[in-house]
């Protein structure tokens, strides 16, 4: 398609290419990564998810060459070379391929026989995607994996799959042969022997990825319109990829800490006497919880931004009340506004021109849940900031947060058609190229009005999303089914967010279509207690699902996991804190931890929350053992406090109330007490739980919701520990004190240490000893502690 190389110029950072047929350029964003860009649809770039002035690019020196006809642009960590057709080779300082485009064409393996006997019966046509417009082919040596592409369903390493991207509201079950789901998150991450790479294709319309199923020489990714517009992200390690492509585009902000709490929620939480009935059964019971979340039956009619008077005659009264519980509300907002005459929000948007069009400009008109709605076009600035305004409305009633659903988005009477123009800030553009980005416009909105509005860290929640999103919301996976397979495949879902930037995700605990069996409740509860989002949700008409509709033992589990979520929020806090400072998230699959021990890279029944903590839920019905595979180094079971050698499969015992826990020697762990919701009481003490090994770790702490942190206003500790020959060493550093409410004490609690005496900076100290482990309470200004067995 391009033809032989003319020629080159340098402008600034990029490299400009001239081919006999058209013409791109080279950007070097940063030492590691390159852009890599056609003008096919704009002359520019003009991404959604990549914001300027944007932290990921550097000012850095880089040198072109030229030789036996390819072009060598090289910056202090990779070598690009450019060859006639626009092929693209990237290697690594050394001289080492990492990268190289694929020289052949396509070439998918046959489909014998004619499908169309086997429609007759109702069975989906097997086809082989066809050409498309962009296509890029990337050469594959045979070890690769292939991970991160957001929320798609299949296994952990998506190698031998192939996806699409186009934001999809499909209520069947979500199987693997659904290529696309809610999200369009077009980064992926290549392991390598050598080295890890990621690659971002950023290209709002409909992009097609196969990642080795047609050819096992190659893989590729392409697209039918828009720019081939894509970002290499160099490693070596998979961690590096996580950290540069969220540089790019954008790092989850440090949540409120309530917002890491427990989230109840039901399809038909309504009058509000059912809200308060919920609320008090979760203090009855002795179940923590910090938000109840309103679905659509709240609204008057469906319509946004109302309340329905009868079932809901005082909402600020009834946020009020709960708020005195301990209990946030948390409403819901779809994009479909109705279509109605005299409904305020619809007249003013109708009046401003500020709806999606059909193309000879008259306002698109599809039905979602209020019947015959239109669609504001997030596209368009004064759009955003008209919704973005609209927040307040929600906040002046106590809500805490919203959730935007439908956003992808949905319609009830067929698909958008392609040609539903929006006006796409100033450059109008049609369906086509705003519909994955669509609710990430939305969600951008909702952000900003809450910032706006509220001064504090927004909490949104969204289903749809595009890359980037995750700078604006949390998401959650959608409607699965209260089905073993779903809690199956919520942790490689899970963990492929996360690697795709989304720090703060979680899934419908409990599953949301479908009756949920009580057993299946425990297990999910029991993964749900590390899933960064925690939200129990259920579709209306479903068998309840709180925990006490069940029995006791479930109760009693659920209550039990439940509890322990919230005595390791501030550790789950300090997780997102990372995330906000590093890109990756709570949730991680092994691969990103031990990215060269093989055993890992196919995990997807394991997870690790945070770096140290390994998780190896049940997610069989009836199981009460199972095979967990402990990655080099010792591990401490939760269960039974033995020290067992990693680097190799075992097998652990899970009755109902266990999920097997393993935390790593060295490991200094933050817990809070028992609390019902975040803020219940001040805690004075931390808990500072301590493997003993050697490690490090760092803990923040401030005031939980306002942005003051940014301003200096936090703690930050510095906890340290190495074994001695007496025993153990360990140091406490405030290294930060901005926050004057911060704790007093710190109490320690060494695990497997039984000390015959301790000191607390050459003092002696007083300590208890019980069972083998040693207690201690010492100030929050730290000091070092020297534990002699
Ligand atoms: C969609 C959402 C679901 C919600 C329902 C009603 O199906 O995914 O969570 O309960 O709409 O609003």
């Amino acid at each position: 398609m391009w033809g032989k190389r003319t020629g080159y110029e340098k402008e600034g950072r990029r490299v400009k290419l001239g081919f006999e047929s058209g013409e791109g350029w080279i950007e070097v964003v940063n030492p590691r990564v390159v852009h890599v860009f056609a003008p096919l649809h704009t002359p520019e770039p003009k991404s959604r998810a990549v914001e300027q002035p944007n932290p990921a690019f550097e000012d850095c020196e880089y040198r072109v060459s030229e030789r036996d006809g390819q072009l060598e642009i090289a910056t202090d960590e990779l070598v690009v070379r450019v060859y006639d057709h626009f092929y693209v080779d990237i290697h690594d300082a050394a001289g080492t391929p990492i990268c190289l485009d694929y020289r052949g064409g396509r070439d998918p393996f046959l489909r014998r026989g004619n499908v169309s006997i086997a429609e007759g019966e109702g069975h989906e046509a097997m086809r082989t995607s066809g050409h498309h417009k962009i296509e890029v082919l990337k050469a594959m040596e045979g070890g690769e994996k292939f991970y991160g592409l957001g929320d798609k369903t299949g296994p952990l390493n998506k190698r031998g799959y192939e996806y699409e991207m186009w934001n999809t509201d499909d209520p069947s079950p979500h199987v693997e042969s659904h290529k696309a789901l809610y999200k369009s998150i077009p980064f992926f991450i290549t392991l390598k022997e050598r080295a890890a790479y990621g690659l971002f294709f950023d290209n709002p319309f409909k992009t097609f990825f196969d990642l080795g199923k047609e050819n096992s020489a190659y893989y590729y990714f392409g697209a039918d319109d828009g720019n081939l517009d894509y970002y290499f992200i160099y490693g070596p390690e998979v961690k590096d990829v996580v950290t540069r492509y969220t540089a790019l585009t954008g790092r989850t902000p440090l949540p409120q800490l309530w917002t890491l709490g427990a989230h109840q929620s039901r399809w038909s939480y309504a009058p509000e006497s059912r809200v308060l009935e919920v609320a008090e059964k979760f203090r009855e019971h002795d179940l923590p919880l910090d938000a109840i979340h309103l679905d659509i039956d709240y609204m008057d009619g469906y319509r946004v931004f109302t309340w329905d008077n009868e079932r809901f005659p005082d909402p600020a009264e009834l946020t009020a009340r709960l708020r005195d519980m301990g209990i946030k509300i948390v409403t819901i907002i779809d994009p479909g506004v109705k279509k109605d005459k005299g409904y305020r929000i619809y007249d003013e948007g109708l009046e401003k021109g500020y709806y999606a069009t059909d193309k000879d400009g008259v306002t698109y008109v599809n039905s979602v849940w209020p019947g015959d709605s239109v669609y504001p076009d997030f596209s368009d600035e004064p759009v955003r900031s008209w919704w973005a305004d609209h927040q307040k409305i929600m906040l002046d009633a106590g809500v805490a947060g919203i959730w935007n659903d439908m956003n992808e988005p949905a319609s009830f009477t067929g698909p958008l058609p392609d040609d539903v123009q929006f006006k796409n800030d100033g450059r109008p553009a049609d369906h086509r190229e705003i519909h994955n980005v669509y609710g990430h416009l939305m969600s951008q909105a909702t952000f900003d009005g809450i910032r706006e509005a509220s001064g504090k860290r927004p909490f949104v929640i969204t289903r749809a999303a595009y890359a980037g999103t995750q700078k604006y919301s949390t998401v959650w996976t959608g409607d699965n089914q209260s089905f073993w397979e779903h809690l199956r495949l919520s942790i490689p879902q899970l963990m492929n967010l996360g690697l795709s930037g989304f720090a703060f995700s979680g899934c419908d605990v409990g599953g949301f279509s479908h009756d949920c069996t009580p057993e299946l409740l425990v297990r999910w509860v029991q993964v749900g207690a590390f899933s960064p989002l925690f939200r129990n949700h259920t579709a209306i008409g479903t068998r309840d699902q709180e925990p006490w509709a069940y029995d006791e033992e479930t109760l009693d589990a659920y209550r039990k996991a439940m509890k322990l979520r919230y005595r390791l929020l501030p550790y789950l806090y300090d997780l997102m804190r990372e995330a906000e400072n590093t890109g990756i998230a709570p949730l991680r699959p092994l691969v990103l931890e031990y990215p060269h021990d093989e055993q890992v890279h196919e995990i997807d029944d394991q997870f690790l929350f945070g770096s140290r903590i390994l998780v190896a839920p049940i997610v069989e019905q009836g199981k009460r053992h199972r095979a967990v595979y402990l990655p080099e180094g010792k591990w401490y079971d939760d269960r039974t406090g033995e020290l067992l050698e990693g680097g190799r499969t075992i097998l652990a015992e899970a009755p109902l109330d266990v999920c097997p826990i393993y935390v790593q020697a060295g490991t200094l762990l933050p817990a809070y007490p028992d609390r019902k919701y975040v803020g219940e009481r001040k805690i004075d003490e931390l808990l500072l739980y301590v493997y003993p090994g050697s490690g490090e770790y760092t803990h923040f702490e401030d005031d939980g919701e306002s942005f003051a942190y940014r301003d200096g206003d936090y703690n930050e500790y510095r906890f340290s520990q190495a074994e001695t020959e007496q025993g153990l060493a360990l140091r406490l550093e405030k290294r930060h004190a901005g926050y004057a409410d911060g704790y007093t004490m710190i109490r320690v609690a060494v695990h497997g240490v039984e000390a015959a005496s301790v000191t607390l900076d050459g003092q002696p100290v007083e300590f208890e000893t019980a069972d083998g482990n040693t207690e201690l309470l010492v100030p929050a200004e730290g000091g070092e502690i020297l534990l002699n067995a």
